[in-house]
C-alpha cells in the first residue's frame, strides 16, 4: 500500500515562526513526514496578499527554508517547496474561483479580520482570493491530511467543499482532504494578551515567542507574560488564560502532562513557574534556532534543496492539473 499524502503550508512573512506555528502545526509536520508522503509549501504567493517588501520576501523564504530544515524537516524525507516555483498552484488556483461562490468566500473570518484591519479601501483582492489559492495547494497534490492550528479550520471546509463541488460536476479529480488539528496546542494564545492567538502579525510582538529571538529575549517575554488573578498554578482556559497558555507550552514542549506540572507547582507562585517555563522554551529552542542561523550562512545549498524539492512537487501538481482541465473540457 503506498504511503497517505500530506500537505500543509506556511507564509514567510516574518523574519522568524513563532511558537504557536510550531506547536499548532510545524510539530506535526515533523511528526508525519514519517510513514506518509508529504509535501510542505513555502506560500510565497500568499504573502504578496500582506504589505509586499521584496528584500524582506526574499530574506523571509530563505530564513523559512532553514527554520523548516532546522526543526526536523528533512528534505530527504519530504518534498519541501516554495510555492511560486510550482506554477500549477496559481493554474488550479484560477479554477477553484471559478468554482468558488462569491457569498462563501465572503464568510471567511481570516479574510474578514485582515481585510477590517486593513480598511475596506486598502485590502486587496489577493486577500480576497486568498482561500482558494489554498485549496488549490492542498488539492493539486491530493492529499488526505492538512496539518495547521484552530485557525485555519474554515479554510479546510472550504477545500473540502470545493473539491466535493468540483468532483460532483466533473467527475472523481480530487481527494477530499482532512484537516488534522490538534487537541492541545491548535491555538496558542499572546502572553500579554492570552485571549487573542499568537500572530505574526500582532501590533507588538512582546507576547510573541519567535524561534529566532535570542534566549535573553525569550526569557523577558515570558517573566514579563500578563498574570491572572490568584496564585495557583492551575489549567483553567476561563479564570486563568495566561497560566493555562503557559502550562500548555510547557507540556507541549517537555512532554510532561499538564496534571504533573500543576502537582509540581502546588503551593509555589507565578513567578517559579515562568522561570521553568522559560528553561524549557529556551532549551528547546536553542539548538533549532543556532541550526537555522547555521543553515542562513549557505543560501545557495538552501536554494538547490528548494529547487529539487520544486521539480518534485511539480511532477505530482502536473498531472493533477492535467486531470483537472481535460474534465473541464479545456482542450489538451
Ligand atoms: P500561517 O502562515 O499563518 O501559519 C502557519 C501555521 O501555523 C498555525 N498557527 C497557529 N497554531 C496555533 N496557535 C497559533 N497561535 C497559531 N498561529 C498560526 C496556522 O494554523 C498554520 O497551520 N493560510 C495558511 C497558509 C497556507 C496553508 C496552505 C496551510 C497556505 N496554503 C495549504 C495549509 C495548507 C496560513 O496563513 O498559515
Amino acid at each position: 500500500m503506498t504511503s497517505k499524502r500530506v500537505l500543509s503550508g506556511i507564509q514567510p512573512t516574518s523574519n522568524s515562526f513563532h511558537l504557536g506555528n510550531y506547536l499548532g502545526a510545524l510539530k506535526q509536520w515533523v511528526e508525519l513526514q514519517e510513514g506518509h508522503d508529504a509535501f510542505y509549501c513555502i506560500v510565497d504567493l500568499h504573502a504578496l496578499t500582506g504589505e509586499i517588501e521584496p528584500k524582506l520576501l526574499r530574506e523571509r523564504t530563505l530564513a523559512s527554508a532553514a527554520q523548516l530544515i532546522a526543526i526536523g524537516i528533512s528534505p530527504e524525507k519530504s518534498t519541501l517547496f516554495v510555492q511560486s516555483h510550482v506554477p500549477q498552484h496559481n493554474q488550479l488556483g484560477w479554477v477553484m474561483e471559478c468554482i468558488a461562490g462569491f457569498g462563501e468566500a465572503s464568510r471567511m473570518v481570516q479574510f474578514k479580520d485582515k481585510s477590517s484591519k486593513a480598511g475596506a479601501d486598502s485590502a486587496r483582492v489577493g486577500l480576497f482570493t486568498y482561500p482558494m489559492l489554498q485549496a488549490a495547494d492542498i488539492l493539486l497534490y491530493q492529499a488526505h491530511f492538512v496539518p495547521v492550528g484552530e485557525d485555519q479550520r474554515q479554510h479546510i471546509e472550504l477545500t473540502r467543499d470545493l473539491a466535493t463541488r468540483f468532483n460532483t460536476k466533473f467527475g472523481e479529480t480530487f481527494r477530499v482532504p482532512e484537516g488534522r488539528i490538534l487537541k492541545a496546542g491548535a491555538k496558542i494564545y499572546d502572553l500579554q494578551d492570552p485571549t487573542s492567538k499568537m500572530s505574526k502579525s500582532s501590533e507588538s510582538n512582546t507576547g510573541v515567542l519567535e524561534i529566532m529571538d535570542a534566549p535573553e529575549v525569550n526569557i523577558k517575554k515570558i517573566k514579563s507574560a500578563a498574570t491572572d488573578a490568584g496564585r495557583e498554578v492551575i489549567f483553567d482556559e476561563k479564570e486563568k488564560p495566561g497560566i493555562s497558555n503557559l502550562l500548555t507550552i510547557h507540556s507541549s514542549l517537555s512532554g510532561r502532562s499538564i496534571t504533573e506540572i500543576e502537582n509540581e507547582f502546588a503551593g509555589k507562585g507565578y513567578g517559579d513557574f515562568k522561570a521553568e517555563v522559560a528553561e524549557v522554551v529556551v532549551e528547546y529552542l536553542r539548538p533549532i534556532r543556532d541550526h537555522a542561523l547555521e543553515l542562513l550562512k549557505d543560501e545557495a545549498h538552501l536554494l538547490t534543496l528548494l529547487h529539487r524539492g520544486g521539480e518534485k512537487a511539480q511532477k505530482t501538481a502536473a498531472s493533477t492539473l492535467d486531470m483537472t482541465y481535460k474534465n473541464l473540457g479545456l482542450v489538451q
